[in-house]
């Protein structure tokens, strides 16, 4: 497919999403040569400005190395901007015929980015349908969360979308599916005999999914607080990864294959209860100590006296053969101590003790983020002539390990997939509709109770009630977490 003329239209060009993430994600890809060699770029957007506006706001955001200046112009050369109300079908209609000058030949290929409100979503899509598809070429959208509030507005969203597109069609980014140790999971797990045997409630005592990030909600207040951190980042990007820590082993490595297991391991999570879920919310650090934080409720864009969770940790529980009775723990935070994704696989203790109780526990910590690493945590005999226990680690950080490689960023790799048509690492409808089943309860219960978030201070590890909350579920802590 990759000889015929391409269009990346990307709705919503003005927006902070597509200045900080997507025209930076575009150029990478065509400066390193990763796209059809005809591929034209068409931001479209409300906002009335010209290419050299689109390329002052964006400029700052992307990187260009010495000697890349001239590919830098080309890149531009290849974008045009096209100003348009999103619920206009005569704008659509000159879209189409922009992108058609272009095309020059029968078959064309198109691919949509959304970049928009999810007000404009409904609109936005229908006019695609109705004026801007392909004829004898593809035509893929891509799409990014929020992917409707709960259960029912997720479901009117599906179903909108059901009626314009094939799923085939319909790329849901989830951009912690892009990222280089989420992918690895899978490999992990299923090329590594030392590992799946062991992948268990037999040996496994609790799985923890974390996410901390060390800055606050500033200047986002208003779309986070009608969305608050779990549904930000836990029904999504933290879910996603259980369920390729927990699901079954693939019949093969086809999309569909994958995502059938994603979504039977969804299928066996029962609905969050209101006693496995602790929240908080970030207050401001005390004066005096460090730069001044504010708390999130001095966030001007943030409604007054707002009960928004910027902190969670909740445990679910999977009933099947594999792993009832073993929590899976998933923790996330904004404006905490550092920024940290990891996954950490704690076993149980080792029956039949003979060290006194001074065996602790393995674990294999899968970081995310930052700085991919494996490390798996285990006990030897001290070196020497002693014959004490040392807790040690087998490590593989990446930098130290793979010196030249270069892991590619989420979003690069997503959007290349869509340019060939994997949706290996994309949301399927039905693994979306399971994720809100699953959270959907508990949201409505925090909300109509008006259940009011733990404090903790900016640039703290948590609430402090979260380590006993974690106690409670069979996670013995390591001291490193
Ligand atoms: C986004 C959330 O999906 O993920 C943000 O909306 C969050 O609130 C971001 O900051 C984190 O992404 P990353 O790749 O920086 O870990």
């Amino acid at each position: 497919d990759f000889e015929y003329p391409h269009t990346f239209i990307l709705v919503g060009a003005s927006g902070d999403l597509a200045k900080k993430k997507i025209y930076p994600t575009i150029w990478y890809l065509y400066r390193d040569n990763l796209l059809p060699e005809k591929t034209k770029f068409i931001g479209y957007a409300r906002t009335n400005q010209s290419m050299s506006d689109v390329q002052d706001k964006c400029k700052k955001y992307m990187k260009v190395r010495p000697g890349e200046e001239e590919k830098f112009k080309k890149f531009w050369e290849a974008n045009d901007y096209l100003s348009g109300s999103y619920d206009k079908r005569v704008n659509y209609e000159f879209l189409n015929q922009t992108i058609t000058k272009h095309e020059k030949g029968i078959i064309a290929n198109r691919i949509f980015y959304l970049a928009v409100p999810p007000t404009v979503f409904e609109d936005v899509t229908v006019n695609i349908k109705n004026a801007c598809v392909s004829i004898k070429g593809f035509t893929r959208v891509i799409i990014e969360k929020p992917f409707g509030r709960d259960d029912i507005s997720s479901e009117k969203l599906s179903n909108h979308l059901a009626g314009l597109f094939k799923e085939e069609q319909i790329y849901r980014i989830d951009h912690y599916l892009g990222k280089e140790m989420v992918q690895n999971l899978m490999t992990i797990r299923f090329a590594n005999q030392i590992f799946s045997p062991s992948w268990n409630r037999e040996n496994i005592a609790s799985v923890q999914i974390s996410f901390k990030e060390p800055f606050g909600t500033e200047g986002r207040g208003g779309y986070f607080d009608d969305f608050g951190i779990i549904r930000d980042v836990m029904q999504n990007h933290l879910l996603q990864i259980l369920s390729l820590v927990a699901m079954e082993k693939p019949v093969s490595l086809n999309p569909n294959d994958i995502r059938d297991e994603k979504v039977k391991v969804l299928r066996h999570i029962s609905p969050i209860k209101l006693d496995d879920i602790l929240i908080g919310q970030y207050i401001g650090n005390p004066k005096g100590q460090g730069e001044e934080r504010l708390g999130y409720l001095d966030d001007p864009t943030v409604p007054k006296g707002s009960v928004t969770p910027t902190y969670a940790l909740a445990a679910l529980h999977i009933n099947n053969a594999r792993w009832q009775g073993v929590p899976f723990i998933l923790r996330c935070g904004k404006a905490l101590n550092e920024r940290k994704a990891e996954v950490r696989i704690q076993y149980k203790d080792v029956p039949g003790d003979i060290f006194n109780g001074h065996a602790k526990r393995n674990e294999l910590v899968i970081r995310v983020q930052p700085g991919e690493a494996l490390y798996l945590k285990f006990m030897c005999k001290s070196p020497g002539m002693k014959f004490d226990l040392l807790e040690t680690e087998l490590d593989l950080t990446y930098s130290m390990r793979y010196k030249e490689a270069d892991v590619p960023d989420a979003y690069e790799r997503l959007i290349l997939d869509v340019f060939t048509g994997t949706q290996m690492h994309f949301v399927r409808n039905d693994e979306l509709k399971e994720a809100w089943r699953i959270f959907t309860p508990v949201l409505k219960l925090l909300e109509e109770q008006h259940i009011r978030p733990l404090p903790y201070e900016f640039g703290s590890r948590g609430p402090p009630e979260a380590d006993t909350k974690l106690s409670e579920y069979d996670f013995k802590y390591s001291g490193s977490y």
